[in-house]
């Protein structure tokens, strides 16, 4: 039962990646400005290495390999994957298809962790083995940076603090909240606002 609808979440995603024109409110052509924002400011520190988990067609990712971070991006579906291949040429940037949700083979640490809209359209089930993966992929001071929608109905409170509990306690002990800040989900600003949240954590302890 729970493989069959992890291969239906994961044909969904194909179905859409699949699609040339497959444009969702929150898809960006270029890297994400918050992530932008996080590099200029040194919160992603030069030459740090970064994984980004749930990287769709990798813009950001690609950007951060153009600046010389060692970039792992990974997604669930092979078809983000073979679009992300097409589209980005760039030393120190791997491609990977992976899901999240199950035990990452070879996992190694990073000093960042990225996860720009996947955390949140997972399904609770899928949640200890995600913290499982995020604890594999880092170490003590690595730092995180999570974008998530805010949406009624989604586990916690609709706020930017109920988003960055809900990420604290899915990461479980040893990870401390950094900051928590508001932004606006969708990358054309004629677009009706789609409210999301920016939360950053450090791993603290192993
Ligand atoms: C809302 S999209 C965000 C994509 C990208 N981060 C961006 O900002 O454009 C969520 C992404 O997570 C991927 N995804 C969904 N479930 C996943 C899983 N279990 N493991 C890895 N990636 C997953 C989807 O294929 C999709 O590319």
């Amino acid at each position: 039962m729970i493989g069959r609808r992890r291969r239906s979440r994961r044909r969904q995603w194909d179905d859409r990646w699949g699609r040339a024109d497959f444009q969702p409110p929150w898809l960006h052509q270029d890297v994400r400005p918050e992530v932008a924002a996080a590099h200029d400011s040194g919160w992603i520190p030069a030459g740090a290495s970064v994984v980004d988990v749930g990287c769709g067609l990798g813009h950001t990712s690609a950007w951060l390999a153009a600046r010389g971070h060692r970039v792992l991006a990974m997604d669930l579906s092979n078809a983000a994957i073979e679009r992300a291949r097409a589209l980005h040429d760039v030393p120190g940037l791997t491609l990977r298809r992976a899901d999240v949700t199950r035990r990452l083979r070879d996992a190694t640490s990073h000093d960042v962790v990225l996860d720009l809209g996947c955390l949140h359209q997972l399904p609770a089930r899928a949640l200890p083995e995600y913290r499982a993966n995020i604890r594999r992929l880092t170490r003590p001071g690595s730092r995180l940076l999570l974008i998530l929608r805010i949406r009624a109905g989604d586990a916690g409170a609709p706020t930017v603090d109920g988003r960055a509990e809900f990420v604290g306690a899915v990461l479980g002990p040893g990870f401390e909240l950094h900051s928590a800040a508001p932004l606006e989900l969708q990358s054309n600003g004629d677009l009706p606002a789609r409210p999301g949240a920016e939360v950053r954590f450090v791993r603290l302890s192993t």
